[in-house]
């Protein structure tokens, strides 16, 4: 049995990767900032954080943060478990960090070098927007009557749950490098998207597609963030929003 240390295993991903590797019989510790008895900021990194490592054999990193602060977190953590000696150190990123230049990718991209230069065996898994990160958008953007969206974008969303499993499967084994992409089964329109959660959630709004600028728009508009070719996902965003509303009378 190894023992793994699944960072930000309280997160939409990171928790289904714990129940996935637990159900598998593994030791799994989970660090987050509020994860006792490994309670640690990974900006910081500290004591906490050596005694996370110590005995660990393999480590997936899904903390995140949407503050900022991710290059510094996976320096602190690659350094630790190099000194505590780790042998694998597997890191979920996003398909096209490479082409976008957005920043949050801009960093997760830096995060991918940090693991592809650690000295230690890695894996590194792209993967495109869950879809419960597109549920929360369009929630957010669905407050006021008019819904914009950003024009000529499509998305490729997949069920975390899945990203999970593959996630879990990955580190289980032995360092694979960078792996094939996952991408969810379909590539749809914004607009269709937008038209799948106001259907499930009963509400009416004006959906105005918006232009927007600027090389980041340009390579989502592009497609710089979808897989095609990798659409390995097998659950469609209805599905996604029909369990969310089971038992809910279809409808919120
Ligand atoms: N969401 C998507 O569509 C998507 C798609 C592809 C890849 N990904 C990647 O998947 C990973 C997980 O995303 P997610 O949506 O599951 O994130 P999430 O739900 O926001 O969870 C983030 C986790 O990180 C922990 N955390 C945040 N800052 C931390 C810090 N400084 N030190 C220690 N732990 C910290 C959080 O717990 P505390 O707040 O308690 O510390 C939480 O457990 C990310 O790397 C993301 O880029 C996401």
């Amino acid at each position: 049995m190894t023992t793994i240390l699944v960072t930000g295993g309280t997160g939409a991903l990171g928790r289904h990767v714990v129940t996935r590797l637990r159900a598998d019989g593994h030791d799994v510790r989970v660090l987050t900032r509020h994860t006792p008895p490994y309670a640690v900021d990974l900006r910081e990194g500290d004591d906490g954080l050596e005694r996370a490592l110590d005995g660990t054999g393999t480590v997936v990193h899904c903390a995140t943060s949407a503050r900022g602060g991710d290059e510094q977190a996976a320096r602190n953590l690659i350094a630790a478990a190099r000194r505590a000696g780790v042998a694998h150190l597997v890191y979920i990123s996003i398909v096209g960090v490479d082409r976008v230049p957005f920043p949050y990718y801009r960093t997760k991209l830096a995060v991918e070098r940090q693991f592809e230069d650690s000295g230690t065996g890695w894996t590194v898994l792209r993967a495109t927007q869950f879809h419960d990160l597109l549920f929360r958008l369009f929630q957010g953007l669905s407050k006021s009557p008019v819904m914009p969206l950003p024009a000529r974008v499509k998305d490729q969303p997949v069920e975390v749950r899945e990203v999970a499993h593959r996630l879990a499967e990955l580190a289980r084994g032995a360092p694979a490098g960078r792996v094939d992409d996952m991408g969810g089964p379909e590539v749809r329109t914004m607009h269709s998207l937008a038209r799948s959660y106001l259907d499930a959630t009963g509400r009416r709004r004006a959906l105005v597609k918006v232009p927007l600028r600027g090389p980041a728009y340009e390579a989502f508009r592009a497609g710089g963030h979808l897989a095609p070719e990798r659409a390995v996902g097998t659950r469609t965003f209805e599905e996604f929003l029909a369990e969310r509303f089971a038992g809910k009378g279809g409808r919120r």
